[in-house]
């Protein structure tokens, strides 16, 4: 078992060259040629940018899961964060994104990266729920010396009875989902210390709440006793 997590390790690392290789071909051939494409060539394009950002998706994810690594400890801008995380976001032509983010926040001590992660599950979430149709409000502010970052949405909501699952490993109700995402966010904000918590009611919609301390007790990279 331990060699095949090894090489599946291995084989999803080596994946990632490829797929970014993609990105940024992808990325240059859109940016450069989109008015001299017809409307059939630059859907297709779009399918391939999907499917090269899901798979990198699920590449994060299982290695996320799978070798969980410690935080890397810097001062971080939640906000700079918020939009780095966002701006790699495929947000569909119905749906909208709205942020409100205090200014002069004071730099957390985070890994920015495993933030990013966070942000973009969280948020492709919200997305997919709302299947093309609604908004997802991003807010972030001080509160008694945390910084707590809110995500809301307008989608369908979550039964009372599914709400306890959703943080399970593996647990989805999509028929594409791995179900790795939200349990991956909680071991990402557990590891910063802070809190996560979700509301949602059926029909209305879902919000997420996370609470990240302003500075972490464990050393950067090291032993996490707290
Ligand atoms: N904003 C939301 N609105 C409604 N349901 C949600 C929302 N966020 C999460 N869920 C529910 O929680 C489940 C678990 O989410 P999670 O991100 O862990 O897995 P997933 O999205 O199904 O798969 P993936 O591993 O691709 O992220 C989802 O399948 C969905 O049913
Ligand atoms: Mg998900």
């Amino acid at each position: 078992m331990m060699v095949l997590g090894k090489l599946a390790g291995m084989v999803l690392h080596q994946l990632r060259n490829p797929l970014n290789i993609m990105k940024t071909s992808l990325y240059y051939v859109i940016s450069s040629y989109s008015d001299k494409m017809d409307e059939r060539m630059k859907k297709h394009l779009e399918m391939i940018e999907k499917a090269v950002d899901s798979s990198d998706k699920l590449i994060e994810d299982i290695l996320g899961f799978a070798r969980p690594r410690e935080p890397v400890l810097e001062n971080v801008d939640i906000n700079h964060v918020a939009r780095t995380a966002l701006a790699d976001i495929l947000v569909p032509p119905g749906t909208t994104l709205e942020t409100e983010f205090s200014e002069d926040l004071p730099a957390i001590q985070a890994d920015p990266l495993l933030l990013i992660q966070m942000f973009k599950n969280i948020t492709i979430n919200a997305i997919e729920a709302m299947k093309g149709v609604g908004t997802i409000r991003i807010g972030t502010r001080l509160k008694e010396g945390w910084i707590e970052v809110s995500f809301n949405d307008n989608g369908p909501g979550i039964g009372e009875d599914m709400l306890p699952r959703i943080f399970e490993p593996l647990f989805s109700t999509k028929s594409r989902g791995t179900g790795l995402g939200l349990s991956l966010c909680r071991l990402i904000v557990y590891k910063h210390e802070g809190e996560i918590t979700v509301r949602s009611r059926k029909g209305y919609g879902t919000i997420f709440i996370i609470l990240l301390p302003l500075a972490v007790r464990a050393s950067t990279g090291g032993n996490n006793d707290g």
